[in-house]
């Protein structure tokens, strides 16, 4: 599917594409939505000092770059799935990097290494990256999924019961899913699969986001 990539409101790039007439991101600043639905509410919020996490769409890899970049002093192993990689012309132009303390290089590698392999990127950020689509995907046990999938209006097979089902059975005890979208019909889905569901502020332009916690 052809993807053009766009300059979102905090000067970061997201991509449009334009047969689903989707962004990968918010058009109101990529790293901005990125950093307060991933980062703040999810990464952040989870006291555990190991975590495992569990992203649903790799795409442009904003989120595990900014993962890696907010460690503090945690140990994460990311493993994140993206059955539609994005083409080397298209990754080597994103402008993440100059937003963030990592040089490109290390944000290309991201990109670069090995897929279906696990890989030490730096001494707290163990890395493993799979072509696999989710509903292929049962391995392994997580604290946080990164629920980045297109919205439901786009994607409507990754918002479904059986698909909420498989993320909570995939969550440790006490583990949660984060998400940008806030629809009631996927609070109700969650709920319905026995997720406590909490409606958070949304990022700029977005009234809420969704914690959907494991209990
Ligand atoms: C909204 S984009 C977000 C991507 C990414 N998190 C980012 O920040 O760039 C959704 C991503 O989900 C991927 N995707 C589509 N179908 C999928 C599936 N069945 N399983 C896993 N990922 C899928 C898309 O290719 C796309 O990269």
């Amino acid at each position: 599917m052809k993807k053009q990539l766009i300059i979102t409101k905090d000067g970061s790039h997201s991509l449009f594409v334009p047969g689903l007439n989707e962004t990968y991101h918010s058009k109101n600043g990529a790293i901005t939505e990125a950093m307060h639905v991933f980062i703040r509410n999810g990464l952040h919020f989870n006291q555990k000092q190991n975590l495992n996490i569990l992203e649903i769409g790799f795409g442009t890899g904003l989120n595990a770059l900014l993962t890696l970049e907010n460690l503090g002093n945690k140990k994460v192993h990311y493993t994140t799935l993206e059955p539609f990689p994005i083409a080397e012309e298209i990754y080597n132009k994103l402008n993440f990097h100059t937003f963030t303390k990592s040089d490109e290089e290390f944000f290309l590698s991201l990109h670069n290494c090995e897929w279906e392999r696990e890989i030490k990127l730096s001494t707290n950020f163990t890395f493993f990256k799979t072509n696999n689509k989710l509903k292929n995907f049962n391995d392994g046990k997580f604290d946080i999924i990164y629920f980045d999938a297109f919205a439901p209006e786009k994607q409507a097979e990754m918002w479904t019961k059986t698909v909420f089902e498989k993320m909570y059975c995939l969550l440790n005890e006490n583990g949660f899913l984060v998400t940008y979208c806030a629809k009631g019909v996927v609070k109700r889905t969650l709920k319905s699969v026995r997720f406590e569901v909490e409606s958070l502020e949304g990022p700029p332009g977005k009234r809420e986001m969704i914690r959907a916690n494991k209990k």
